[in-house]
């Protein structure tokens, strides 16, 4: 009794904030240490784009119990930040976010989703620009802001798709990013970066890069310029390589970019199953001076068939192959020297707007952007009404209720999120998911030889326990004696 108070304790207090990061310069850097930070993501959309329900009051992040499936198995898998498409913002996202917080990982999110309303349109643009439209993205503001591991928002995906949408849609996204900016400006106690993510269409894709993050005169604070600038791309196809997969025109292309660069979206899945060799490059030195890492497509299969994890209704689920290779790439890695780059003192300036930057005939090259639409300084100045709040809330059970199988068909057992210590950010081995490789059960920690009790951290994992919580443990063995 007297140990499962003292490990419902522990637990509690293992249940700490990952630490929120910031963008300097074209890095993101964890303050507290200096250390950069490359994203080590997967894209978490369970049910696909065309699965978000507006009036279900459902999305990806409302349901404590598959967040704290989904993020144990990403979790073991070694990755430390989300991308979430679409998030419904009066829906309560609070344990989601908190267990993905204890677990170590950051979320990126979309502000938009697809349906009417709630995205600006590749045709057309100013006809979905207005104040409706805005009051929804800000709210999707409001509900993630408080959250210590909301890493980024996303102000736009994909909008500009091909040469033609380059000749209208460049103002309209950059008037969006400024109106999200400076309402995280007036309403966020903290600064946290927006920015977009592109397709990676290469004959557009500088231009876009280089018409978000140049520099306008006149505007204060650089308000419409990105803070970060993401892509999805596919270039890299079964056993390639740096040039092969033409990374090598990314990396030239975004040299002595201003802001982080990162794949908001890669993993081509032809051939299938995948085996993921692009990990290595993209987390090696012909990239990590342009890119910070970078989100796997996807982590639930799906009909186009990118998924780590297939899913069933009734919450069971089962490792794909896809999985087990990709953890295997993120296992040859040494993510403590990866996770430790100091920023360099020399920071890289951007470019000042110019039509000069513009290389494609009839992509747009007018930097004079659009004007907040009607009523909508009034919601950046005073705040949207009802706006949504979201905080950290006590998670008390951090075990698994689904049956999940591992790729071979064999049951993990005692599945489970393991909470880290304050923090602390996920990486391969954090959490050695017992019962999943024999290598779960963790002895010499001086640990109580006792099963934990369904409330208390899982305190398994041997050798990946951090010194404060080595010396809770120590609180906790002068205690039980
Ligand atoms: C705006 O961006 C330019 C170019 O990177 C930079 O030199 C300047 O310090 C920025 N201004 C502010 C207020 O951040
Ligand atoms: C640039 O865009 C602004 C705002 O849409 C417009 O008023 C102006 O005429 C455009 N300038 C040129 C040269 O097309
Ligand atoms: C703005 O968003 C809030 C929160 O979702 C909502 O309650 C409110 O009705 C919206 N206002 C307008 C004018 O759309």
């Amino acid at each position: 009794m007297l140990l499962q108070t003292a490990l419902v304790a522990l637990g509690a207090t293992l249940a700490a904030a990952v630490q929120p990061l910031e963008v300097q310069d074209q890095f993101f850097v964890n303050p507290k240490t200096g250390n950069r930070f490359q994203i080590v993501g997967v894209a978490y959309q369970p049910g696909g784009s065309a699965g978000y329900d507006e009036a279900s009051g459902r999305d990806p992040l409302s349901d404590p119990d598959i967040c704290l499936r989904d993020a144990a198995l990403l979790q073991i898998l070694g990755v430390n930040t989300i991308r979430v498409y679409n998030v419904n913002p009066n829906v309560n996202h609070d344990k989601c976010a908190s267990i993905f917080n204890a677990a170590g990982m950051y979320m990126v999110l979309d502000v938009n989703s697809p349906l009417v309303g709630e995205s600006l349109t590749s045709y057309h643009p100013w006809e979905s620009y207005y104040a409706a439209y805005l009051n929804r993205t800000f709210a999707v503001v409001e509900a993630f802001k408080d959250y210590p591991n909301t890493l980024a928002f996303f102000s736009g995906n994909e909008v500009l798709n091909n040469e033609e949408t380059g000749a209208d849609v460049p103002p309209y996204v950059r008037a969006v990013t400024r109106d999200i900016k400076n309402y995280v400006k007036k309403h966020s106690t903290r600064p946290i970066p927006v920015g977009y993510s592109a397709a990676d269409v290469r004959d557009i894709l500088f231009d876009t890069y280089n018409y978000f993050q140049c520099t306008l005169d006149g505007d204060d604070g650089n308000m419409s310029r990105g803070d970060i600038f993401a892509l999805n791309s596919y270039s890299w196809c079964g056993d390639s390589n740096f040039k092969k997969a033409k990374y090598d025109e990314l990396v030239n292309g975004f040299k002595g970019n201003a802001v982080p660069i990162f794949f908001s979206e890669y993993g081509c899945n032809t051939p299938s199953p995948r085996i993921f060799t692009e990990v290595s490059t993209i987390y090696g030195n012909q990239m990590t001076d342009v890119f910070s890492g970078g989100v796997v497509y996807e982590y639930t299969q799906e009909d186009n068939n990118f998924g780590l994890v297939s899913m069933k209704t009734d919450g069971s689920a089962q490792l794909r192959t896809d999985y087990d290779d990709l953890k295997k790439q993120y296992g040859k890695l040494d993510f403590t020297t990866i996770q430790a780059q100091k920023a360099p003192s020399s920071s890289n300036k951007a470019p000042v707007c110019d039509e000069k930057l513009i290389t494609t005939k009839g992509f747009n090259s007018n930097f004079t952007l659009p004007v907040p639409p009607p009523g909508a300084q009034a919601l950046i100045d005073d705040g949207i009404k009802h706006a949504p709040k979201g905080q950290i809330v006590k998670i008390d059970n951090w075990k698994v209720k689904f049956t999940v199988k591992n790729s071979d068909g064999s049951v993990i057992t005692n599945l489970a999120v393991k909470p880290l210590a304050d923090d602390t950010i996920n990486s391969p081995g954090s959490n050695t998911g017992s019962g999943t490789s024999g290598g779960g059960s963790g002895t010499g920690t001086g640990e109580p030889d006792a099963t934990p009790s369904d409330d208390a951290a899982p305190i398994t994992g041997a050798g990946v326990v951090s010194a404060a919580a080595m010396s809770i443990f120590a609180v906790l063995g002068a205690f039980i004696m």
